[in-house]
This record gives structure tokens, sequence and C-alpha cells, in this order.
């Protein structure tokens, strides 16, 4: 038999299949973004949100500014949870300061005009995006694909953006579960293949973001938040078993146990509070943590943010521990403090 050269494994999947490193792996939520001037200059160059993350040489050079100013462990695949109801049909667009606006999906008759079987050729152009960051990413940093969870992706299509209170989502889940299991069931499937494609394509690792998990009372919890996030980790399993899967369960509060004991996920992404002792005492058994820095603090800089390092390290770093934020990059975060950032990270803890 001849031996190829094996790479050595990137830090990044080490510590997700189990590992526990001096110096942790880091990478930042939101880490392609408007706090960097690079970004903004090709962002300018895109007519639209949307234009941008379906133009692959736009997006798989967004994607790797980051990672080369920093050298963080990870570049994750530029795009959006909401590309995928863009890809079932739903209108979704992008203005400038004021978020997402989706033409709101209100109950079973639109849903019969998405059609998940257009998803993975109308999303080809972010599987090229994944292929060409694949290509470029070298040996040390992995790439991660995503995807937004069923029951965050379903707010946006069912209120038609951003929400305060989710009334009319909330109201169509308790109101007819039946009818939006429907709308549930087409977001896993779509999402389970969405995510095999990338992985195909050459993403190492995948995180669900579930955004507004906790805005659920546990028993919503376990039907839109857990159960779909179950099949989504045990269809991707079956096809990739070595693929690991990241779960951000944002907000969950004390329903992060449930969580990560019963989808199986190998990262728990944390939101910044979640108490750092309750995670390394619980969770961390379960799973390798990931998080969770106040994004304010990369934004304030300075000692504020050397102090908050050394202690997520202290608590953390003695098991399988990934470093990022508890939410993405704050825009208004000045660049230099990510570089701080950068240089805290690859110190040897001193006891
Ligand atoms: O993390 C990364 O660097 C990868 C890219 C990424 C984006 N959005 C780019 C983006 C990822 C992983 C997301 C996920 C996402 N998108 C989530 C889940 C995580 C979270 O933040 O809670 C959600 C809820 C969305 C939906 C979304 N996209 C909103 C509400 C907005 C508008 C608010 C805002 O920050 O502008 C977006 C737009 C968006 N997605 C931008 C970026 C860089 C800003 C658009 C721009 O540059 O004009």
């Amino acid at each position: 038999m001849i031996t190829t050269r094996t790479s050595r494994p990137k830090p990044l999947l080490r510590a997700l299949a189990g590992e526990t490193l001096a110096t942790p792996p880091w990478w930042l939520m939101r880490q392609a973004g408007r706090y960097l001037p690079e970004y903004r200059e090709v962002r300018a160059k895109a007519q639209d949100f949307i234009e941008l993350c379906l133009t692959p040489a736009l997006a798989a050079e967004v994607t790797m500014q980051p990672v080369r100013r920093y050298g963080m462990d990870a570049a994750i695949l530029f795009s959006d949870i909401l590309i995928l109801p863009y890809a079932l049909g739903q209108s979704v667009s992008f203005r400038e300061g004021e978020g997402p606006a989706l033409d709101p999906i209100g109950n079973h008759k639109a849903l019969a005009r998405l059609d998940g079987g257009r998803v993975i050729s109308r999303l080809e152009p972010v599987l090229e995006t994944v292929r060409r960051v694949s290509a470029a990413v070298g040996v040390q940093a992995a790439l991660i694909g995503f995807a937004g969870s069923p029951w965050t992706v379903a707010t946006y299509m069912v209120e038609g953006g951003s929400s305060r209170d989710f009334q009319r989502v909330k109201n169509w889940a308790y109101r007819d579960p039946q009818s939006f299991s429907a709308l549930v069931d087409l977001l896993v499937e779509s999402t389970t293949n969405y995510l095999a494609a990338q992985i195909e394509a050459g993403a190492e690792v995948v995180q669900l973001f579930d955004t507004w998990a906790g805005v659920l009372p546990e028993a919503a919890f376990e039907r839109w938040v857990i159960e779909p996030t179950q099949r989504i980790v045990a269809g991707l399993k079956d096809r990739f078993p070595d693929c690991p899967v990241i779960g951000f369960p944002r907000a969950a509060g004390l329903l992060y146990e449930r969580y990560v004991r019963e989808t199986v996920v190998d990262g728990i992404g944390l939101d910044p509070a979640v108490p750092t002792g309750y995670a390394a005492e619980v969770l961390q058994r379960f799973a390798t943590v990931q998080g969770n820095l106040d994004p304010v603090l990369l934004m304030v800089g300075g000692p504020a943010l050397a102090d908050a390092v050394v202690r997520l390290r202290r608590e953390f770093g003695g098991r399988p521990y990934v470093f990022n934020l508890g939410h993405g990059v704050l825009p208004e975060t000045p660049p230099e403090n990510v570089g701080m950032l950068a240089r805290l990270l690859v110190e040897p803890m001193v006891a």
C-alpha cells in the first residue's frame, strides 16, 4: 500500500472530535461583515446582498478576508440563513439598515407555492462558493457550512422579517400545529439536503443557527426546535458520520441541556448569557462548547476584553472548547480589537 502524506487534522476538527487543545481553536460568528473595510469595498460592488451571496467570486473573497487578516481556525461560508426561503421561491430582500423583508407565508395555501425540489439548483452558486473556498482555505483553517434551523427560518418566513413578539408564527404553530408542521417538514428536508450538498462541495463542519430558539416554552421547544434538529442531525450523520455538527440554540437558557442531550450535536454554541460555570459543569460533558464572549466586549477592547478572554479560557480550556463570541460581530467593532483577540488566544495560559 502506498502511504500518502496524511495532513494533520485541523485544530477545529480536533476540538469538535472531543480533544482538549492547549490553545483553543477560534472563529467568530459574522467574522465577515461590515466592520471590515475590505468587506464594505466588495459589498459595494454587488447590487444587493442576495446578489453578493450568489456571486461565487465575491462570496468566496469575503469568506476568506477575515481568515487572511487574522488567521482564524475556520472560514465560515459567506451566505445567509434566508437564502433557503429565497431558494424555496419566497421573495426575500435586504434593505439597507432595515433588515430582511420577506413576502410572508400565512397559511397552508401559501405554503403550496413553495418548491423544495429546486433548492439545490437555485443554490448552485453557493455550492460553487464552497468549492472555491475549499480549494483556498489551506491546512490550518476548516471550512464551516451553515443553515438556519427550521424554527428560526420559519419565524422570518411567517413574520415577513424580524419580529419582537413572534405573534404570527406562534399563532399558527399553536392554533394549527398540523399545518405548521408541513412548513417545518419542508424546512427539515430542504435544510438536510442543502447541508449535505455543502458537505459534498467541501464543508468540513456545519452549524445550525437557531437564533430564536429562546422564545418558545418547553413543549413547543421540544416540538419545533429539538425534534426538527434531531432529524437534520440524524439525516446528516447517516450520510456523513464524520462531519461534525454544531448547534446554536440562542437564548435557550435551561433548555440548553435538553437540546444538547437530545439532538446529539458535536458542538454547542453558547450565547453570552449562559453562565460559564454551569456550561462547564453540565453541557461540556455532552459536547464541545463554543462561545461565548459578549460581542460588546470585542467592540470595547482593552483590559475588559483581555480579562474576559482569560476568564473564558480558564473556565472552558480544561475540556473540549472552541473560542467564539456568543453572537455575531457588531458592525461598530474596531478591526484592531479582533487583532488583539487573535494575539490573546495564541498566548499559553499562565496558571
Ligand atoms: O458568520 C458569517 O460571517 C457568515 C455569514 C452570515 C451572515 N448571516 C451574513 C450577513 C451568517 C452565518 C448569517 C446568519 C444569520 N442571518 C442569522 C443567524 C445568526 C444571527 O445573527 O442570529 C440570522 C438571524 C440572519 C438573518 C439576517 N441577515 C438579518 C436579520 C440581517 C440584517 C441585520 C444585519 O445585521 O444587517 C442579515 C443580513 C446579513 N447577513 C449581513 C451579513 C454580513 C449584513 C448585510 C450587509 O452587509 O449589508
